[in-house]
């Protein structure tokens, strides 16, 4: 009797040992497969505009306006007013789009386990929807021996979550620190449409002290096709389907399946199945991005009205915002006196 428990505890012993170690293998494949998600296929494509029309001679300029109307990729479909969760439909217009960045979403809709707003609008709102804001995210890592390491949930912390438990915070260890505020979405359709070889010849000609990188990324919905990023901080996506897709788990923690897998809590697993998040991934169809795509740009200021409005140093102007701008400026007509 006894000998036989030794031996049924040597088995169960053996079992759970087996399981965890089944399961860190699972969890590496998972990173891996994440990461192999972010590698872009390779060369990335010449987008040269002149294989249609010469881009100067048809030039019209981009519909502009803090008026909620849509920039003429898509129509402006049913009186806002009239739509709800019931009647809205993803992608038949501006307004359906509208509706769905502007949605609150709740744990039944995937929000969390960790998230920092329940809806698109609370960091993009100003003047209009899409617009940026001066909500800001935290970012943090550290530095061991010259070499960066994020934190343990990756370097953006989420700062809210759907359990008291699951809150991520930052060690004391993880030193470097950062805030990155929220930018604007408006009129970042026309941006998506800025062919590579345009960016690099904005690049091109900027002088050599000021020049920038171009950044290759991969475009996920389109295989992994290599673009340059020009959306985000680090200019880390091409496309705004990507990018929507990344803010609705990263921001929301609503996984779609360009984002399948949930987001630990400072590296705890806590997604679907752990107890602490009753949605099944993907827990959105990824139908629900496409507001960004189809904002106007914002209107023209004077200068310095306009960097007032973004809350942009100068200094942190990049090839993105310049590249961004470029088109913009190219065209302004210049008054007396102005540089
Ligand atoms: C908690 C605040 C917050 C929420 C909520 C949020 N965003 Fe953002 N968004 C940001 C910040 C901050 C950035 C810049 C991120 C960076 O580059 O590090 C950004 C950048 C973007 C950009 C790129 C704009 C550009 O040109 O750089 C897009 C597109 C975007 N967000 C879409 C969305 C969508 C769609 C949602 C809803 C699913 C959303 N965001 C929810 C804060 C937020």
């Amino acid at each position: 009797m006894h000998h036989r428990s030794t031996v049924l505890m040597i088995l169960l012993v053996g079992l759970i040992g087996f399981l965890v170690l089944q399961n860190q293998n699972v969890f590496s494949q998972a990173r891996q497969s994440r990461a192999e998600r972010f590698r872009h296929s390779g060369v990335i494509w010449d987008e040269d505009r002149s294989a249609g029309s010469d881009p100067r001679s048809d030039a019209t300029e981009a519909p502009t306006g803090f008026d909620n109307l849509t920039n003429g990729f898509i129509e402006q479909g049913p009186p806002y007013e009239t739509l709800n969760a019931d009647n809205v439909v993803a992608r038949r217009s501006f307004n359906d789009n509208r509706f769905i960045f502007e949605e609150f979403e709740t744990i039944q809709d995937g929000l969390g386990p960790t998230y920092n707003a329940q809806s698109c609008r609370e960091c993009h709102q100003n003047v209009v929807t899409g617009g940026a804001s001066q909500v800001a995210e935290l970012r943090s890592g550290r530095l061991e021996n010259g070499q960066f390491f994020e934190s343990l949930g990756g370097t953006l912390i989420q700062s809210r979550a759907t359990h008291p438990d699951l809150v991520e915070r930052v060690i004391p260890e993880d030193a470097i620190r950062t805030f990155r505020i929220s930018t604007n979405t408006l009129g970042n359709g026309f941006v998506e449409a800025i062919a590579n070889s345009t960016l690099l010849a904005i690049r091109d000609k900027q002088p050599a002290e000021m020049r920038g990188s171009a950044v290759i990324v991969p475009v996920l919905e389109a295989n992994g096709t290599s673009r340059i990023g020009r959306f985000g901080w680090k200019s880390q996506h091409a496309s705004l389907e990507s990018f929507s897709a990344d803010a609705y788990l990263n921001e929301m923690g609503i996984t779609s399946p360009l984002f399948p897998e949930e987001n630990t809590s400072s590296g705890r697993y806590v997604g679907f199945g752990s107890g602490y998040d009753p949605v099944a991934d993907p827990e959105d169809d990824g139908e629900d991005v496409w507001h960004s795509l189809t904002l106007c740009v914002p209107p023209r200021h004077r200068r310095a009205d306009r960097f007032q409005m973004t809350c942009l140093p100068v200094k942190r102007y990049s090839i993105k915002l310049a590249a961004r701008f470029a088109i913009h400026l190219r065209s302004r007509p210049r008054s007396p006196g102005q540089k």
